[in-house]
């Protein structure tokens, strides 16, 4: 801005009537940011307090008041009969954005910690809040008794008690913790004592509070390669060495495990279903687990995320179950059950952590709220969790066959479908060498959501594939939805 005789023109300065702001401080504020920025250059003779009145539809008191602020502040002088300028020999050099503004001078790198960085490379999806249709792990949401549940919410905050207003209780609501104890035995097979839950904000709070407890800098995590990104980054931010082991078909190689990466810290495991291949881990090798954690002192996450749907026989019951010696932390979630933004989870820990992770929890938020710890307990304590598990398997087993059914007629040349017999996805190997990420960025062009297997993996696996969610597919689109796969990875195959 040049050094106008008359006074700064101060064009685009407008007061906002309607902004609640009351116009004193707005012009206060936004003189001192002109001043501050360089905007207005030292010297620089400010409007007169009659003519930036009436520019601006403000009284002339106004405007005398901000400048007798300002020079009182030092940032203006008036000078008698000849008006008011911006002060002298501030020290507007000190300012580094004026600096970098006169001096070109690119802004400075920000610097972030080593974690922060850890936590940037991070490939765990962003991709929240509406998806397209196949993403894998999202519930059937438009099936959720949105109108039950809101009853049972809204009696938990109708009936609110006044303790209920203070933190909720450190290791998250005692009722919910013996519905989900009661559960546990009915569904998975445990003997749980509610004081060894803890409630978390979904599972991947419980990851972060396990390797928040457990990790050192340089510990071994078994980590099954595919395996779930978003809890491998946890342990890999908490300065873990991550050990990619591989599965084969009764689950993860201990063999590999054992002979690569002696000693774990922490194993972290899918054994229900395992994520994202769905194999069900054998109960040989769930003891023979079993057997190497107690023996080397080594701790395991047992991740039992989907571990509700079920479509052929008995489920095997927990790992967690068949555990005497307390090594296994178990690890559940409402997210696939009910829905995602409830965001309650828990972990069951072994009776003489209960105590560390309660504190961890508390420093670390207690993220959870205690009405809908409350209302979840009643809904689960009624039935309604165990009736909406039931209908969802219905309906989840439904669109799995009709799914399976039309890769396999439809996308022969370009898919292999893999069936399973329990979750909420499913693994299609690619054929013709196509690349996953390639496939899985085309799907997603044409509005179908898959996931490339690749993306699950530390070491790659020699075979791409995607993973496709079968849960929120609408069964009458899935056929239409089918066909246009086809189409999309055919082209890719051999684009002409
Ligand atoms: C293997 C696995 N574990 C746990 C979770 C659930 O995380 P949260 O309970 O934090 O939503 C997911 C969600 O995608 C998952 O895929």
């Amino acid at each position: 801005m040049s050094k106008s005789p008359s006074g700064a023109l101060l064009q685009g300065f407008s007061v906002e009537r309607d902004s609640g702001i009351p116009i004193y401080r707005q012009l206060d504020a936004s003189m001192r940011r002109l001043i501050l920025d360089g905007t207005l250059p030292a010297g620089q003779k400010l409007p007169s307090t009659r003519d930036l009145a009436s520019e601006l539809g403000v009284s002339r008191i106004t405007v005398k008041s901000v400048y007798e602020q300002l020079v009182a502040e030092g940032y203006a002088t008036a000078k008698t009969g000849a008006g008011t300028f911006v002060s002298d020999g501030l020290d507007f050099e000190a300012s580094p954005r004026i600096r970098r503004r006169r001096l070109k001078i690119k802004p400075p790198t920000i610097e972030i910690s080593d974690r922060a960085r850890l936590i940037m490379s991070s490939k765990a999806s962003m991709r929240h809040g509406e998806t397209e249709p196949f993403r894998p792990g999202v519930p059937a949401l438009d099936q959720f008794p949105v109108k039950i549940w809101n009853k049972y919410l809204q009696d938990a905050a109708i009936n609110n008690e006044r303790r209920n207003l203070s933190y909720g209780e450190v290791n998250g609501s005692a009722a919910l913790r013996a519905s989900i104890a009661r559960h546990l035995t009915d569904a998975r097979g445990m003997q749980v004592d509610p004081d060894q839950i803890i409630i978390t904000s979904g599972a991947q709070q419980a990851f972060v509070l396990i390797a928040f407890v457990l990790l050192n800098e340089g510990d071994t995590v078994w980590y099954e390669n595919p395996g779930h990104i978003a809890g491998r980054d946890v342990m890999k931010i908490m300065g873990a060495n991550i050990a990619p082991v591989p599965i084969d078909d009764e689950g993860m190689d201990l063999n590999f495990a054992v002979k690569t990466h002696p000693r774990p810290t922490l194993i972290f495991t899918t054994p229900s279903h395992q994520q994202p291949l769905g194999t069900t881990m054998s109960l040989v090798r769930r003891l023979t687990l079993l057997g190497y954690a107690h023996e080397n002192n080594s701790w395991i996450i047992e991740d039992d995320y989907d571990s509700e749907f079920r479509y052929k026989g008995r489920p095997l019951p927990a790992l967690s179950a068949l555990d005497s010696e307390r090594r296994v932390f178990y690890v559940g979630t409402f997210s696939k059950s009910m829905f995602a933004a409830m965001r309650i989870g828990y972990v069951v820990v072994p009776p003489a952590l209960v105590e560390t992770f309660a504190k961890a929890r508390n420093l670390l938020g207690q993220n959870s709220s205690a009405v809908v710890e409350l209302a979840l307990s009643r809904f689960m304590d009624d039935g309604r969790f165990v009736e909406h598990i039931r209908k969802m398997r219905r309906i989840y087993s439904t669109r799995r066959d009709i799914l399976f059914d039309c890769l396999t007629k439809d996308c022969t040349d370009v898919l292999e479908p893999q069936h399973t017999d329990a979750g909420m996805h499913m693994l299609a190997w690619l054929k013709n060498g196509v690349d996953d990420q390639a496939a899985h960025l085309a799907l997603l062009e044409a509005g179908i959501e898959s996931l490339p297997l690749s993306a699950y993996c530390v070491e790659p696996l020699g075979r791409s594939g995607i993973v496709l969610g079968f849960s929120s597919a609408n069964e009458k689109r899935i056929p239409k939805l089918v066909k246009r796969m086809s189409y999309t990875l055919t082209f890719i195959a051999s684009p002409q």
